[in-house]
C-alpha cells in the first residue's frame, strides 16, 4: 500500500490484513508498555486544515504509539493564515523528509492532490464530502470485533448522507465485506446516483426495525449553503435515532462528534447498545495499523536501521521481549 485515500483503492483481503494487524496492536494496547520501536528514526507529519478531536488525536498517540517523531499543524496558527498555499505548505513540510503525511482538507481530492506533491505516504483524514477512509476502516473493525463477520448483515446509515465523507468510505468498506447497506434520510440530504456504490435507499425510518447496525450520522450544518430541511426539529421528527426507534437487539455506532437532541438522543448515545466509546477506541489501533501498513509493510520496508539492540521492527514493546 503506497497511500491510503480511498476505500475504493482497497480489497477485501487489504482491509482484513490491516484489521489483523489493528488486532495486534490492540494486544500490545493492553500490556504496561504499549509503545513499539517499527517507526523508530522515522517523521510523520499530521496537518489538519479542518478541527478534529478523534482523527487527529489518534493518529498522532498512534505516531507516537510507533515512535516516530512527530509534527503537528493545524491550518489555523500556521503560515496557511498568511496566504501559503497547500502546496507549498506540503513542500515546507516535505523538506524535512517525513515518512507520511497526514492530511485533512476540506476540499475533496486534497489528499490525491498531496500525493502528487510528495515523496512521503500520504494518508487521507478526510477529504471534503470525498472520503474519510480510517474512519470506515475503524467502523469495519468495531462490528468485526462485536459480529465476527459482517457477511449478510444489514446495516442503515441514517442522516446526513449528503455531506458525508464517512458514509461514502463506510458504504464502500461496508459492502466490500459483504454487508447489506441502506442509506436513509430526506430526499434532499441523499445524493443521487448513490445506490451506484452498491448500497439502498430509504426516505423514512418505518422499515428501521430490519437493520441490525443502526449508523447515524452528523448533520453538517457547517456544509451547508442552503436550507436542506424545514427545520432542526423537523428532522428530529422524523429522522432522530433514539430509544423509541431503536430495537434492543440492534448496534448503535456514529462517527462523532454528536449532535444530541438533533440526529441521534442523549439517551441512545449513552445506551449499552451504543458503540460509540469502542469506535474511539478502535480508531488509536487502526491507525497505528495503517502508518504500520504504510511505511513498515510488506510492499514498503521499514528503514529503521539495526541499531544492535535486536528489537524487531514489528509489533514488540520496547523494553519487552518480542
Ligand atoms: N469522526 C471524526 O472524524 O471525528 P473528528 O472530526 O473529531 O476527527
Amino acid at each position: 500500500m503506497r497511500n491510503l485515500l480511498s476505500i475504493e483503492d482497497l480489497g477485501r483481503e487489504e482491509i482484513e490484513a490491516i484489521l489483523d494487524r489493528a488486532e495486534s496492536f490492540a494486544e500490545v494496547g493492553r500490556r504496561d508498555i504499549k509503545k513499539v520501536p517499527t517507526l523508530r528514526g522515522r517523521t510523520v507529519v499530521s496537518l489538519f486544515f479542518e478541527s478534529s478531536t478523534r482523527t487527529s488525536s489518534s493518529f498522532e498517540l498512534a505516531a507516537k504509539r510507533l515512535s516516530a517523531d512527530l509534527v503537528s499543524v493545524k491550518a489555523a496558527g500556521s503560515s496557511v493564515d498568511k496566504g501559503e498555499s497547500l502546496k507549498d505548505t506540503v513542500a515546507t513540510l516535505s523538506a524535512y523528509d517525513p515518512a507520511a503525511i497526514v492530511i485533512r482538507h476540506p476540499y475533496a481530492g486534497a489528499a490525491q492532490m498531496v500525493a502528487g506533491w510528495t515523496a512521503a505516504a500520504v494518508v487521507n483524514a478526510g477529504d471534503g464530502k470525498h472520503e474519510h477512509p480510517s474512519q470506515a476502516l475503524l467502523d469495519v473493525y468495531t462490528l468485526r470485533r462485536r459480529l465476527d463477520s459482517l457477511d449478510g448483515r444489514r446495516i442503515w446509515i441514517v442522516g446526513d448522507v449528503l455531506h458525508s465523507r464517512v458514509a461514502r468510505s463506510d458504504v464502500l468498506a461496508f459492502t466490500r465485506m459483504g454487508a447489506e447497506v441502506t442509506v436513509c434520510g430526506p430526499p434532499t440530504l441523499i445524493p443521487r446516483g448513490i445506490e451506484g456504490l452498491g448500497c439502498a435507499v430509504e426516505h423514512s425510518l418505518e422499515r428501521l426495525e430490519e437493520a441490525d447496525v443502526v449508523y447515524a450520522l452528523r448533520m453538517q450544518t457547517e456544509r451547508m449553503s442552503e436550507s436542506f430541511v424545514p427545520s432542526l426539529r423537523e428532522y428530529a421528527a422524523n429522522f432522530q435515532i433514539n430509544s423509541r426507534r431503536l430495537h434492543p437487539r440492534q448496534l448503535l455506532m456514529h462517527p462523532g462528534p454528536v449532535n444530541r437532541g438533533v440526529e441521534i438522543s442523549g439517551e441512545a448515545v449513552d445506551s449499552p447498545q451504543s458503540l460509540i466509546a469502542e469506535q474511539v477506541a478502535a480508531g488509536l489501533v487502526v491507525r497505528m495499523a495503517i502508518l504500520y501498513e504504510l511505511l513498515a509493510g510488506a510492499e514498503r520496508p521499514a528503514p529503521v536501521p539495526d541499531d544492535g539492540s535486536g528489537a524487531p521492527a514489528g509489533p514488540t514493546p520496547i523494553g519487552q521481549p518480542a
